[in-house]
């Protein structure tokens, strides 16, 4: 069965591309709205990637604490990268959120007097972070999709985007690939929330699931709209050698240790106030230098949570146990998994305000694929599926605004034909035995992780960067296999690779360009945080021969920036 394009053109008011919490949260806010809403989402949205973040969720919730604590260390968390007004709104409506899905129905973990159980993650000054055992991020995508099914709110699953459609400057809606039909649909819409997630798997391994490959970053790229601060990837300390998928932090949240190959508790050195809950740029550096230094075991240092006993161990963190032991063969209550820093996050991505507006009309972006920026050079734990669901409301809320005021434009299905022509051509491509996506792939993140990982130079950045370019001329030659239009995963990963690689020639170029150390973004050769020249966002522009960069002012509005020690 070929590939088709359907001539009929899907309208709705609001489109939202993914089905994640940040797209799930905008979605059901835009039709609390009035706004006649679609998700778009390449997976079956319960299967979308906040079903793996496992450790939890902040507000400051405890008597002790206050929103403006817990803006203070999003702040210097961030390296005094991220917007402060952003930051201010990120804190203070945390509450409020956090208890509207308290009332949809998660199940917070509680202490013995019956309030939200809190526990301390890194980067914190007080415990601030809700949790549901180590499952937090499944807990809430299950109960926010329940809400959408009782909104009635259409959602076009297993349906992957190619394309933007922009008429003189707006999106109108987009172009997206049914799996299931291999039909291309043209969906027109007054405005588009981009939630699409991260891209974690441009980078091997990582904590990121398969379908991370930024595609909503690359399709608003590519149509014109700004990245920001693309060069800023975050290295989760404690993921499992060598699948990279996620342990975590809620381990040393609830108390454990890590061990260096003698036996010793290494961040004393490192960060002898805050020790295991420093902020993760800081436990990652560590963790790479004792490995470097010949104090690492097999290439990983030790999680060691043996002394939190069976019964913390078997409620609060059963995922991670049943993960440590049939992923690692480790029996948590017995030994210490190994484990190391691995890619987890982007704290980059289409630049927003804090109502989810890019620089692009009727587009609009929330959560991981999106820099409205609170995270700046290092998000803390916690603070992302915070920021799906506060700017995924935001977002949400704006574009149902908005669209009232905003006629259809009438779109015929021209743009699906024009991608028809295209797919097509990619579809052509290449017979059995050429060149596979996965190859290409593989080379990336390779090369992503040997160089722009936890350590960069400038050496290594603009090797990596040879690299990227010249698998984007390989990636031309790429052969689809699969030539049919049914469920043609073949043609998916093609496309997926083509977002990929844009996006890996914006990190590394940013990367290159930053010539200090802020957050995640440690360069070797500019070991030092320079305030005066580099205390402002990077852009990122698409143009046919690589990304322009611009550079916009950093929000300061209550903290200046000061000598960051945890
Ligand atoms: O370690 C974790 O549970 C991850 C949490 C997060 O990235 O926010």
């Amino acid at each position: 069965m070929p590939l088709t394009a359907d001539e009929q053109v899907l309208r709705h008011d609001v489109i939202v591309l993914g089905g994640g919490l940040a797209g799930m949260r905008a979605a059901l806010e835009a039709a609390r709205g009035g706004a006649d809403v679609a998700v778009v989402s390449k997976v079956y949205p319960t299967r979308s990637h906040s079903a793996a973040a496992q450790g939890g969720i902040n507000a400051a919730f405890s008597a002790e604490d206050s929103w403006e604590k817990h803006a203070f260390d999003t702040v210097k968390g961030s390296d005094y990268l991220g917007d402060q007004d952003a930051i201010e709104v990120l804190c203070r409506e945390a509450l409020q959120d956090i208890m509207e899905l308290e009332h949809m129905g998660v199940i917070f973990n509680r202490n013995e007097d019956g309030r939200l159980a809190l526990r301390p993650f890194g980067g914190a000054g007080f415990p601030r972070t809700c949790y549901v055992a180590d499952i937090t991020g499944q807990a809430i995508l299950h109960v926010v999709w329940e809400q959408l099914v009782k909104a009635r709110i259409t959602c076009y699953a297993e349906w992957v985007a190619t394309s933007l459609v922009v008429q003189d400057g707006r999106c109108r809606g987009l172009v997206a690939l049914e799996m299931r039909s291999g039909k291309l649909h043209t969906l027109e819409a007054k405005a588009v929330v981009l939630a699409t997630g991260g891209l974690g798997r441009i980078y091997e391994p990582s904590t990121n699931g398969l379908i991370c490959t930024g595609d909503g970053m690359a399709l608003a790229y590519r149509a014109g709209a700004a990245l920001m601060d693309m060069e800023f990837t975050q290295f989760h300390p404690t993921t499992l050698y060598p699948s990279g998928v996620l342990i975590t932090e809620g381990a040393r949240g609830e108390g454990g240790y890590l061990l260096n190959s003698k036996g010793e508790r290494f961040m004393a050195t490192y960060a002898s106030q805050r020790l295991e809950l420093a902020s993760r740029d800081v436990v990652s550096r560590a963790e790479q230098t004792e490995i470097e230094e010949g104090r690492g075991v097999n290439g990983c240092v030790l999680l060691d949570v043996r002394h939190l006993g069976k019964k913390v161990i078997l409620t609060r963190l059963y995922q991670i146990y049943e993960l440590a032991h049939d992923l690692a063969g480790v029996d948590l209550l017995e030994e210490p998994v190994p484990v190391r820093p691995g890619t987890h996050y982007q704290m980059g991505g289409v630049k927003t305000d804090v109502d989810g507006r890019t620089s692009m009309p009727g587009l609009y972006a929330a959560g991981e694929c999106a820099c409205v920026s609170v995270h700046g050079a290092n998000r803390l734990g916690g603070n992302s599926l915070l920021e799906t669901v506060v700017f995924g409301r935001r977002a949400g809320k704006a574009a149902a605004e908005e669209v009232r005021q905003v006629p259809f434009a009438g779109l015929s299905s021209a743009p699906g034909r024009d991608e028809h022509a295209h797919i097509t051509e990619l579809l052509q491509r290449g017979e059995r035995g050429g060149l596979r996506s996965a190859v290409v792939r593989k080379e990336m993140g390779n090369a992503m992780r040997e160089g722009a990982g936890v350590f960069r130079d400038s050496e290594g950045l603009a090797q990596t960067l040879e690299t990227v370019r010249g698998l984007k001329g390989r990636y031309q030659k790429v052969a689809v296999q699969d030539k049919g239009g049914i469920f043609n995963t073949d043609l998916v990963s093609l496309l997926e690779l083509g977002n990929m690689l844009d996006l890996a020639e914006t990190m590394v170029v940013g990367g290159l360009a930053r010539q200090e150390s802020r957050g995640a973004h440690f360069r070797r050769d500019f070991p030092e945080r320079d305030d005066i020249n580099w205390l402002r966002h990077t852009l990122a522009f698409y143009t046919a021969e690589g990304p322009r960069l611009e550079y916009a002012p950093v929000t300061c509005v209550r903290w200046q920036p000061e000598r960051r020690t945890y």
